[in-house]
């Protein structure tokens, strides 16, 4: 399967992002295709709402977003990988998720993997993330969820290395076929 795997966090081997390496390395090992993007380091701006992409094809903006819609449009899985910023998604990934405004109702993925890591030890501390990432899925027609990786309590750089999510990252990514 072809596979992307979108790294949200500003903090690269951050915990949400050491989770996402796991995962590719589970999913390589079964030969799937995998690339990665980290949201930082791409220029992506918000969504201007003009309904452009309703009637053409692509968005009016030129930026990273023109490539990159093309690789979510024709990847199998797309895997969103997030920080909990404030009790919900990062501000980066939910500008990745509205621009996706321009092909939503067109061809684009069919799986979604969701990964999410907090400093609040409490499963709570994950819930309007989870459910921004539900409800994303709930406007896209034929999705499906096939996991969530969640790793509540990791606050420091690398504290996910000790965290049960971490492991899971690597079987979950080992399952992808
Ligand atoms: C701007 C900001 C907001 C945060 N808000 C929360 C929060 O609301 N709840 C929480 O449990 N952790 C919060 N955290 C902590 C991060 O979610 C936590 O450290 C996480 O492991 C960071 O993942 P990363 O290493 O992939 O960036 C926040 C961190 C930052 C920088």
């Amino acid at each position: 399967m072809n596979i992307l795997v979108v790294s949200s966090s500003g903090r690269t081997k951050g915990n949400s992002d050491l989770l996402c390496d796991e995962l590719i390395r589970g999913a390589k090992e079964k030969g799937n295709i995998v690339s990665k993007v980290s949201l930082h380091q791409l220029n992506i701006h918000p969504c201007k709402g003009c309904d452009y992409c309703q009637e053409h094809d692509g968005c009016i903006q030129d930026d990273d977003m023109k490539d990159l819609s093309k690789v979510i449009q024709n990847t199998d899985v797309l895997v969103m990988a997030t920080p909990v910023y404030f009790y919900n998604l990062s501000s980066s990934l939910k500008l990745l998720i509205d621009r996706t405004y321009a092909f939503y109702k067109k061809k684009h993925f069919k799986k979604t993997i969701l990964i999410a890591t907090s400093a609040d030890p409490s499963p709570e501390a994950m819930k309007t993330t989870i459910s921004g990432y539900e409800s994303y899925l709930s406007c896209l027609d034929g999705v499906e969820n096939l996991g969530m990786i969640l790793a509540a309590g990791v606050e420091k750089m690398g504290d996910v290395l000790g965290h049960s999510a971490f492991k899971q990252a690597y079987e979950l990514g080992k399952s992808l076929q």
